[in-house]
């Protein structure tokens, strides 16, 4: 099974997480090469944001040095939008530490259907030329979806339109409170753009989770569940609270 990390609760692991990213920055200080962060929205990864933001604001930590590609973003949502990908970014990280703005990418929710392709493309050249991603930070749909690759997703899909699942979808309302407001596409990194990052840390919390964590781990990768993926890749890591442990300890018990 891939290595996983349990905490007590997800302030604890969050503040593992960002210790790692924190390390990853330093040990880069003073070089000509940036640390490139994959980075992950929804309500999983805002601790780590939070505790990169009090390493920033506490103990120095510059982000000067630091390229950002984020996962996915909803198509049809400008960067204004409040519920956009990259509003969210903005409003978690971005806005609060010393990042360069032209350092920090995330698909654009605006680009024509008819342009899609190539925008995307594009945005795995960039990643390409940034040097690849030192490490990517992951949520985990209730799906098994991995940035917004929605079963069926292979392991070998690039960054693309994808459609939304309907659980997707309600899981999501929740922050824009009306289901009927939650777009039905996005554009996304692929399974195969996610394994190519050097090092994948998978966060997640609470019960809610604890049945697609073990599902995930447990079963044999296949695209109907896109995280099982990721038991290929040879530097991944779950970090989870006890509650998304919870089906784990049945296996090993
Ligand atoms: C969205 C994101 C995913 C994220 C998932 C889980 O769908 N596109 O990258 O992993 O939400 O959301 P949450 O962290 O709120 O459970």
């Amino acid at each position: 099974m891939l290595p996983i990390q349990v905490h007590a609760d997800k302030t604890a692991a969050a503040r593992a997480v960002a210790a790692e990213i924190a390390g990853l920055i330093r040990s880069r200080q003073g070089s000509s090469k940036p640390v490139v962060l994959g980075l992950a929205t929804g309500s999983t990864p805002v601790p780590v944001y939070q505790e990169l933001i009090k390493l920033h604001r506490e103990r120095g930590l510059s982000f000067r040095n630091v390229v950002t590609f984020n996962l996915d973003e909803y198509l049809g949502l400008g960067p204004g939008h409040l519920q956009s990908y990259r509003q969210f970014m903005q409003k978690h990280l971005f806005d609060h530490v010393d990042i360069a703005h032209s350092n920090t990418h995330v698909p654009s929710g605006l680009v024509p259907r008819d342009q899609a392709d190539k925008h995307c493309s594009e945005y795995e050249a960039m990643i390409r030329q940034a040097g690849g991603i030192d490490l990517q930070i992951l949520g985990l749909g209730r799906t098994g979806h991995i940035g917004f690759n929605e079963p069926p997703s292979a392991a070998n899909t690039r960054t693309r339109v994808v459609h939304l699942d309907e659980i997707t979808r309600r899981d999501n309302s929740l922050f824009f409170g009306d289901i009927d407001a939650v777009p039905h596409y996005a554009i996304s990194m692929g399974v195969g753009t996610i394994l190519d990052a050097h090092r994948i840390v998978l966060l997640a919390w609470g019960e809610s989770k604890a049945e697609i964590v073990r599902r995930s781990l447990t079963e044999a990768p296949s695209d109907n569940c896109p995280a099982t993926h990721l038991q290929k890749h040879r530097n991944c890591e779950y970090v989870l609270d006890h509650a998304a442990a919870g089906r784990l300890e049945a296996i090993s018990a």
